[in-house]
């Protein structure tokens, strides 16, 4: 049996893909390389030392995806593929509403028409209206600002419909917090395309000296610095929830969706203190005006991925800035020219 992973070559994808291996699964790829590169997975296969099957094609594909469900025994699927940069999805809605649906989609048809039973869905905290109070938990309002969170939003709402027509199926959303940091190999790790939206891969970038400075986008928040407040996990800790998800649909059926983060919240500046404290290395930062559509304060509530799945993230701040500052050091061009 073999657990199928959709864009296990990019950030998170890559991180769990290692996990998995380690832990002795059997996993089979499948990327069209569109926002990573193939060099993450020969790292990854460098790290665990283990090989697996890689397709290059994309999810949308239907037919690609049940030939690949049918010559490898699939047994599971991990879900990361898609368009995930929220500044290009407000200008290319469609791109994104195309894509990420219709790759789910295209999945779940392979997966019932092959038997496949359990799907394990990279969501977003995203999906959370800024209306919730913190922390956010899994009953909480739910309401994007933005077509890619629109795509987390209506993804969840497919996938649950279809475990609800399904009986056998097991689907686990997770919503994601704030991924941050890297393997402790310093082989993998975040390489974004072009200008990082996300902070962390900005100061990673800023210092390596990539970036003349990071922009703080606002200092007047409702917060202790003004500065907005995030929760930031370890992408180890984020890879590792995945495989107790993975163990958790072995065991149920139905639909849950999952919250992965800390519970704890901390503010750019803190970041970047933090990073400093942590790498010896400056950041040099002005302040800027607020990005649209930012809150000012989002952080989870991992209660019930500690009930359910047995997971509380364990990687500390000191961790996640020095872990992503080794990969950022040692590979200041990320992987290269992409693929
Ligand atoms: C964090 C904080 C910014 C960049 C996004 C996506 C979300 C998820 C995680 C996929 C905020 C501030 C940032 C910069 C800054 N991704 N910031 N200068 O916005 O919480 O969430 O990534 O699922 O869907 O929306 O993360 O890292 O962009 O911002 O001051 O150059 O850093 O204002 O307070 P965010 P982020």
């Amino acid at each position: 049996m073999s657990i199928l992973v959709t864009g296990g070559a990019g950030y998170i994808g890559s991180h769990t893909l290692v996990s998995l291996l380690e832990k002795g699964e059997d996993v089979t790829v499948i990327d069209n390389f569109d926002n990573s590169s193939p060099v993450a997975l020969e790292r990854v296969r460098q790290i665990t030392g283990r090989s697996f099957k890689t397709y290059t094609g994309d999810c949308c594909d239907e037919a690609l995806l049940t030939q690949i469900m049918n010559e490898n025994d699939i047994e599971a699927v991990i879900h990361f593929a898609g368009h995930k940069a929220v500044g290009e999805s407000v200008e290319k809605p469609l791109k994104y509403y195309e894509n990420n649906l219709e790759s789910t989609i295209s999945l779940l048809n392979a997966m019932l028409k092959c038997g496949v039973k359990k799907l394990i869905f990279s969501s977003s905290a995203t999906v959370y209206s800024g209306e919730n109070t913190v922390p956010f938990t899994e009953s909480g309002r739910l309401g994007c600002i933005n077509p890619y969170g629109w795509t987390k939003f209506m993804n969840e709402q497919i996938i649950r419909d279809t475990a609800y027509a399904n009986k056998e199926l097991c689907c686990v959303l997770l919503r994601y917090f704030n991924p941050v940091g890297a393997h402790e190999s310093g082989l993998i790790g975040e390489d974004p395309n072009g200008i990082p939206n996300n902070l962390m891969p900005y100061i990673c970038q800023t210092a390596v000296g990539r970036r003349e400075h990071l922009t703080v986008f606002g200092d007047d928040y409702p917060t202790p610095d003004g500065t907005g407040v995030r929760d930031y996990l370890h992408v180890v800790d984020l890879a590792e929830g995945h495989v107790c998800a993975l163990a958790y649909a072995r065991t149920h059926d139905g639909c849950e969706a999952i919250n992965l983060g800390t519970g704890t919240g901390y503010s750019v500046l803190d970041m970047v203190k933090a990073f400093e404290k942590a790498n010896g290395v400056k950041v040099p930062y002005v302040i800027g005006p607020r990005r649209s559509g930012d809150l000012a304060i989002c952080y989870s509530d991992p209660t019930k991925a500690h009930r359910l799945l047995n997971w509380k993230a364990e990687r500390t701040l000191e961790d996640m800035c020095r872990d992503g500052w080794r990969w950022q050091s040692r590979n200041p061009q990320g992987y290269g020219t992409q693929a």
